[in-house]
């Protein structure tokens, strides 16, 4: 039975309180049985993503590539990658998903492309002091014989962000060598993004995810980084200049009929200067990477959701809500660990985790996250609870690679998910590209969906609630007076969500309905490490006055 039109399919305003799920499609669902995820994978499962109960689906690059960063690294913006399919059907895929209510994100990467891409081609082969070249940052090296790289800039990988070519010059790459960046003083660079931009507009896309915005900019002389750089003072992150770049975006996106909304992958602790890019001719939104980061302590989540609503307000922009993505570990291992908190730095091999407490605290936080004020991100398989894969014989990440192995990278982050069956494949055909779990099998869509208890259900319950409920999304948050270690917040009159952080069961707030828990109440008490949806009865005049 279809299920209603999301209510947001054509309000202008979708996206300050969509629920937007993240496809990594070579781990998504497999279309025609080669062991990768493809976007005929995709199609036959978008009844899937409808009964879940999302508004928009947002792709990690589908593009050609060699895949040297699981495809971040881009050789043609105009394209579908072989394995995933093509461009005709990408475009029956948009219009399919539309059709369900489902509008399409896709990502774009604008500060580096792929070492194959033809533009690079063509620097390699022009040679120095080439036009070709200065879509680039190649350099002469210094030292006598050019040797010596021109700066010392750490890549985001760890290592070094100069690679030599044959004919002596080094260029610049802030990931990998197969990433090199581009230059965005350049014209030809700006001109062919909004191109790209205009080219998946057409197509009928409703936004853009925008790959480590606040790189893109460089200053032209290169110069080594500062012990302690000040705002705007980093000669490769977050340049004043970055925001031209994005105010013609916005001219763009807003020269289309809907919003085509614009959000950003900006890693930054300045709050403000992160909420700078959130001005109202800028990007529509950036993921929240301080609450996901945040490890699961009641002060420490609460000092984040305040903090990120205060920096937001000034601007007028929603906040967003992600507990996971692609890049970092899976929210039910993180939160099973001594240290909840996530950092690139402190990944490791082998760090113990205690799975159960960690599934009980994940599903706490997707009630609480769901919640909050804003839009929310759910990263595939986060609505299955899968765990981060440790054991993985062959790794294919960077990330992995360039830290010498210490850092086990994303690729536990990045399995195949279990659609049926007692053992892998789990409904993919041939063999995965990345290896799934034996153990897997409680975890499949097959044995969660008519299980009330998985979280599955509860994820399809809390976002159903979230449509249902007018409070809930974009809005404001009202604290209320609550025992030690307790979020508890009302949104709206009547709409109350409480998080248990403390080690033992306490009492909810008055209330007339109990709308859903992450885990059954004991005694009429929110046991340890879980949240409570409730309704309480409207705010009456004379309670409003008192308070
Ligand atoms: C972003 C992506 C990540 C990628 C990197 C380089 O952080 O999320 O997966 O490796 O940019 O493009």
């Amino acid at each position: 039975m279809p299920s209603p039109l999301a209510p947001s399919a054509t309000d202008p305003l979708w996206w300050r309180s969509a629920v937007i799920y993240q496809i990594y499609i070579r781990s998504f669902a497999d279309g025609n049985g080669d062991g990768v995820g493809d976007i005929a994978g995709v199609r036959s499962q978008l009844p899937y993503l409808r009964d879940l109960g999302v508004d928009a689906i947002w792709f990690t690059p589908w593009y050609p590539s060699p895949l040297a960063d699981g495809g971040y690294d881009v050789a043609d913006y105009r394209n579908i990658h072989p394995a995933f399919g093509d461009l005709a059907g990408a475009e029956a895929l948009i219009q399919e998903a539309l059709a369900l209510g489902i509008r399409t994100i896709i990502d774009v990467v604008p500060n580096h492309i792929s070492d194959q891409h033809e533009w690079f081609q063509a620097a390699l082969a022009a040679g120095p002091g080439s036009p070709e070249r200065e879509r680039f940052w190649f350099r002469k090296g210094k030292g006598a014989d050019g040797s010596e790289m021109p700066n010392h800039w750490v890549s985001n990988f760890q290592g070094e962000t100069w690679t030599r070519v044959p004919d002596g010059e080094w260029y610049l790459h802030l990931f990998t060598p197969e990433q090199p960046d581009l230059n965005w003083n350049h014209p030809d660079v700006r001109r062919e993004h909004e191109d790209v931009l205009r080219f998946w507009f057409d197509r009928g896309v409703a936004g853009v995810r925008i790959d480590s915005a606040a790189l893109l900019i460089k200053d032209p002389a290169l110069p080594e980084v500062p012990e302690n750089p000040g705002p705007g003072e980093h000669p490769n992150t977050d340049r004043d200049e970055v925001h031209d770049v994005y105010r013609s975006w916005r001219a763009v996106a807003d020269s289309y009929p809907g919003t085509r909304v614009l959000v950003g992958e900006v890693w930054m602790p300045d709050t403000k200067r992160f909420a700078d890019y959130l001005r109202p001719d800028e990007m529509h939104t950036a993921f929240n990477f301080d609450f996901m980061a945040r490890p699961w302590q009641a002060a420490q989540l609460r000092e984040s959701i305040d903090s990120m609503l205060a920096a937001h307000a000034p601007v007028n922009a929603p906040s967003t809500w992600v507990l996971s993505n692609h890049d970092v570990t899976r929210p039910v291992t993180r939160y099973g660990r001594e240290d909840s908190s996530f950092a690139f730095a402190t990944k490791r091999f082998g760090t113990p985790t205690d799975l159960e407490l960690g599934t009980r605290r994940a599903r706490a936080a997707a009630l609480l996250s769901a919640a909050l004020p804003g839009s929310l991100y759910v990263y595939q398989g986060d609505e299955l609870g899968l765990p981060e894969v440790d054991e993985i014989p062959l790794r294919e990440d960077p990330m992995h690679f360039r830290s010498n192995g210490v850092d086990p990278g994303r690729d536990g982050c990045r399995v195949p998910l279990p659609w049926r069956g007692d053992a892998p494949p789990y409904g993919w055909g041939g063999t995965p590209w990345l290896p799934q779990p034996e153990n897997w099998a409680p975890l499949t869509v097959e044995s969660q969906q008519n299980d009330p208890t998985s979280m599955l259900s509860l994820y399809r319950a809390a976002l159903a609630l979230r449509r249902s409920t007018a409070a809930l999304g974009d809005g404001d948050l009202e604290w209320i007076e609550s025992e030690p270690d307790v979020l508890a917040f009302a949104r709206g009159e009547d709409f109350i969500s409480v998080t248990n952080l403390s080690d033992g069961p306490v009492g909810l707030p008055a209330h007339e309905q109990l709308l859903l828990t992450s885990e059954p109440l004991v005694d009429g008490q929110l046991p340890s490490d879980s949240t409570a949806w409730l309704r309480r009865s409207p705010i009456t005049p004379q309670r409003k006055a008192r308070r």
